[in-house]
């Protein structure tokens, strides 16, 4: 009795767990919309309540979970900020702001986002610095921040990121020394480092980089 009492309990919580999260993919995307700007926000119409979640305009869902895994709403001229609440999208695997207006700040939250393999915000006008966090998403394939106004320098922690295949921080507001944990991106076939205000040289440990395509290193490229 008590066993059965404790697995219908866990099956409960279960179900709760399930329930609560699909909502809280709704609510994150909700808010997401709140803080786009008034005048685009018609863009993403199809997000509302009595539309279902997958079928929401840049929105892709897993196939036997339902939960949020893609958010591809590059070039559609959004504005505003990205609100934090991107980072309750715990199942989003890839996620595409590219080529927008937004301003303001990537939020650490993105640091939650623990699945996030492709992160593409390049083409807007985000300032501040590439959140601390971000280097905690260990399943990271691709960062994409070009042509924002990211400043301060790259966090040695980006040597924690050892699936990364391409990296692009081109044309930003970078200063600083670049971190010799670069050395340990051995997967890294694309970096994008030119038009920064980086100072001092390429670290040494670059050379290990064998899989290295291309690299854009101000004020040329270099071809491996
Ligand atoms: C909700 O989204 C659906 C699907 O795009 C659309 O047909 C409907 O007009 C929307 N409802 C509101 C209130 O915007
Ligand atoms: C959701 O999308 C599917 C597939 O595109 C479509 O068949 C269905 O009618 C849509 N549902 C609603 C309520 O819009
Ligand atoms: C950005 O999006 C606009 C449409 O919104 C498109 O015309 C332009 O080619 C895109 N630019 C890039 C660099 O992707
Ligand atoms: C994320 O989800 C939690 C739990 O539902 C909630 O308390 C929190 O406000 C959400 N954060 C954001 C930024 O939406
Ligand atoms: C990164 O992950 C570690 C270990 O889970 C945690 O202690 C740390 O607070 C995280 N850092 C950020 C900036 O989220
Ligand atoms: C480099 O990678 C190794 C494992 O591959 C890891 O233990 C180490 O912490 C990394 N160094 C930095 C600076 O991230």
């Amino acid at each position: 009795m008590k066993l059965f009492l404790l697995l219908s309990f866990s099956a409960l919580m279960l179900l709760e767990a399930y329930k609560f999260t699909d909502e809280t993919d709704k609510k994150s995307l909700l808010e997401f919309k709140a803080q786009v700007s008034e005048g685009r926000r018609s863009v993403l119409s199809s997000w509302n309540n009595s539309s279902p979640l997958c079928n929401w305009t840049g929105v892709t869902c897993g196939r036997k979970h339902k939960r949020v895994t893609g958010l591809d709403i590059g070039g559609l001229q959004l504005g505003g900020v990205i609100s934090p609440s991107i980072g309750n999208l715990s199942f989003l695997i890839s996620l595409n702001l590219e080529n927008n207006s937004f301003g303001g700040t990537i939020p650490q939250e993105v640091g939650n986002l623990f699945r996030l393999q492709h992160l593409f915000m390049g083409f807007n006008y985000l300032e501040g610095t590439i959140p601390a966090g971000l280097y905690n998403c260990s399943r990271l394939l691709t960062i994409d921040l070009f042509s924002n106004f990211i400043g301060q320098n790259v966090g040695s922690e980006v040597g924690s990121l050892t699936e990364l295949v391409v990296l692009d921080l081109g044309l930003n507001k970078l200063n600083g020394k670049l971190p010799t944990s670069l050395g340990n991106l051995t997967s890294l076939r694309e970096l994008g480092l030119g038009d920064n205000n980086i100072e001092g040289g390429i670290p040494d440990d670059m050379a290990r980089l064998a899989q290295m395509k291309w690299f854009l290193w101000e004020p040329e490229a270099y071809f491996w």
